[in-house]
């Protein structure tokens, strides 16, 4: 059986649990997940970073002690996953006594070895960091995370001889090409290791820090917050010598945000080395939420707030939302209007659409049995061929964390499954006893894909993929060998599964930003909207209009002429995917001048959240068909 061992940050304890620690632990607990379906032996650590000035400061504010306030927010971050329903195996807190046992002996491991030595230094430091800042880093005369002014220091610490080790770890990386990725952050790397690597202070005299660990050679000084905190992710799977340490050290994947790339990609497997361990196999880096444009602040209550939207709208539906938003490893915005956005169209619209037609079908056309299937047609191998490629698809994308990826190609194949329904509208092969073969074939291949959706679908959405499930009477465990496109039996009870996505009226949330989204459009008389000339166009060539980010330059053929078109959509398709494509404009509109470029129609775009998807026919039709 594969190990697979993931680990997630271990979140300050100055802080409560908002929407950034929330992604990276939602992404953490769907990797869990699908490797656990896919029959691997997994092993998912969370937990909290506790010591430290930060967490010392706040507590002395709050009247208690350092622990008294660890405790009461460990707690909490308790709770926030336990609503979330994250499958952590062990919650860690650096407070616990086998982790400091851990630290302190890796610590004298070192010393013994001669890797730490007493030395002084000085420097500008943050404590809202907790660490010293090189010139390089600093940013008018700032902290370039808190934007607040840096204290200099100077002090007798004990340092880890890091500097030593760069050459082995810029060869290293280099012959570990997906050591870390995405591949940015790997490059970021390499770029900052082309200037010398410095020694790594590793401690603070007690006198100025007593919230730490001790040093087993000098109780004078406790342990820097890096060096302790790292160390977690062996004390969470039994360093040195508790079973199964071995297997799954030899497999671990550490998930992390960008802020904190540095210590991970560079302290860290300079420690493992010092201390012989291996490094770890991946370091998994992602983007950063952001909240109404700006980087999002530990001090801004709306992260909070944000991670309260999982109350509002489900879980489901928010773990949904931040896995298909943000492309792993690049920045996104959050707000709530995408969120209802993405809910509406593709959990209520697209999969909860389609699941309460498949089982409604079959309830209704069927008995609620499902009816065994007679000769397949192009069709059906087209779906079973489409079930294949999305399973692999979605296993390429989750071996590199492309949670996106993993859901556009899963709701490709919903968007598919709809259009079958349309297509071959069971409710008419109903209607004639000469068709019923054809009609059980059909339903039969609508069982099929709820079958494969409420397997492959439970790491990404556990509640709603549980009723799928539910529905179909399959008990136990989920197994992603068995999302076959072959069962369920035929006579397999289905029941009807409606509302799985309620859609979310944003008018009943008055005073927020959406509430303007679903305003009640006035009606159109049929006459009036008769006189707006839709056509299908077939583009012909593209191209970006200078100097804009938004435009696109597109000819387009109505059969009998040639036009040219200029649309927003520069930031969603690159020119050369749009050639040869069947688009809907709008063809008697006035014609407009944008940059510069003349523009005689406008072409029909959808949109919600940041995602756009112009408009196309799905059956061929010639360029300048009507379209009413
Ligand atoms: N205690 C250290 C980590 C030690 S790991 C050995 C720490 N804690 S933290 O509470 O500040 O958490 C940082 C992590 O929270 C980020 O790496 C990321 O996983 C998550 N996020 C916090 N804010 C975030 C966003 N705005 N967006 C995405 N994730 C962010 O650093």
């Amino acid at each position: 059986m594969p190990t697979f061992y993931l680990t997630t940050p271990i979140y300050y304890v100055n802080a409560r649990p908002h929407l950034g620690h929330a992604y990276t632990t939602i992404l953490a607990d769907a990797m869990a997940r699908y490797r656990r379906l896919r029959g691997d032996d997994v092993f998912l650590l969370t937990g909290t970073d506790e010591h430290g000035d930060n967490i010392a400061q706040v507590a002395a504010k709050a009247g208690v002690a350092p622990k008294a306030y660890a405790d009461e927010i460990a707690a909490d971050f308790q709770k926030a996953w336990d609503e979330l329903g994250i499958t952590y195996d062990r919650f860690i807190r650096t407070t616990d006594a086998d982790h400091e046992a851990v630290v302190q002996k890796i610590l004298q491991k070192l010393w013994d070895a001669g890797e730490i030595y007493l030395g002084k230094y000085g420097g500008q430091y943050c404590f809202g960091c907790e660490r010293f800042y090189t010139e390089k880093e600093i940013v008018d005369g700032k902290c370039p995370d808190h934007q607040r002014p840096l204290t200099y220091i100077e002090e007798e610490n004990y340092f880890f001889k890091m500097s030593k080790y760069q050459d082995w770890l810029v060869d290293y990386i280099r012959r570990n090409p997906d050591l870390i990725r995405p591949e940015r952050y790997r490059n970021e790397i390499l770029g900052f290791l082309r200037d010398p690597l410095q020694d790594l202070s590793i401690s603070r005299p007690r006198t100025r820090l007593e919230w730490g660990i001790p040093l087993p050679f000098d109780a004078k000084y406790v342990t820097y917050v890096w060096f302790d905190a790292l160390i977690n992710y062996v004390t969470g799977v039994g360093y040195p010598d508790r079973p199964g340490f071995k297997e799954r050290w030899g497999h671990v994947q550490h998930l992390i945000g960008k802020d904190i790339l540095k210590p991970h990609a560079i302290y860290w497997p300079c420690m493992l080395k010092a201390a012989g361990l291996d490094v770890f196999r991946h370091l998994n880096v992602h983007g950063y939420w952001r909240i109404g444009g700006g980087k999002m602040s530990k001090s801004v209550g709306n992260v909070v707030e944000a991670l309260g939207l999982t109350k509002k709208y489900g879980n489901d539906a928010f773990r949904y939302f931040v896995m298909r938003e943000m492309v792993f490893g690049l920045d996104a915005d959050f707000s709530e209007e995408a969120l209802v956005g993405r809910l509406n169209a593709d959990l209520a619209n697209d999969l909860g659409n389609f699941v309460s037609r498949a089982t409604t079908l079959i309830a209704n056309l069927a008995g609620g049995r499902l009816p065994a299937p007679g000769e397949p047609t192009a069709a059906e191998t087209g779906l079973a061929e489409a079930w294949r490629k999305t399973r692999a698809a979605v296993d390429a994308a989750m071996e590199e964390f492309a949670f996106q990826r993993a859901l556009t190609s899963i709701w490709e194949f919903i968007g598919m499954l709809n259009r079958y329904v349309d297509t071959e509208q069971p409710w008419a092969l109903a209607k004639d006893s000469a068709k019923h073969g054809r009609l059980g074939t059909v339903l039969n291949a609508l069982g099929r894909a709820l079958h494969g959706l409420g397997i492959v679908l439970a790491p990404f959405l556990p509640d709603a993929s549980a009723k799928i499930r539910g529905a179909l009477g399959m008990a136990g465990e989920p197994r992603l060998a068995d999302a076959e496109w072959g069962p369920p039996a035929t006579g397999t009870t289905i029941a009807k599964v409606s509302g799985l996505f309620p859609r979310v009226d944003v008018e009943k949330t008055p005073g927020t930003a959406e509430s303007k989204v679903t305003a009640e459009p006035a009606h159109v008389a049929i006459a009036d909207f008769r006189r707006t000339e839709l056509r299908v166009a077939e583009v012909v060539a593209a191209e970006a209009v200078p100097k804009s980010k938004k435009l696109l330059k597109l000819t387009v053929s109505l059969g009998d002429e040639q036009r040219t078109i200029v649309a927003g959509i520069a930031e969603h398709y690159a020119p050369a995917d749009l050639v040869g494509k069947k688009v809907v404009v709008v063809a008697n509109l006035e014609p407009a001048k944008l940059m510069g470029v003349e523009s005689r129609g406008m072409l029909l775009a959808g949109s919600a959240g940041t995602t756009l998807a112009v408009l196309t026919v799905d059956r061929d039709l010639p360029a300048g068909a009507k379209v009413s």
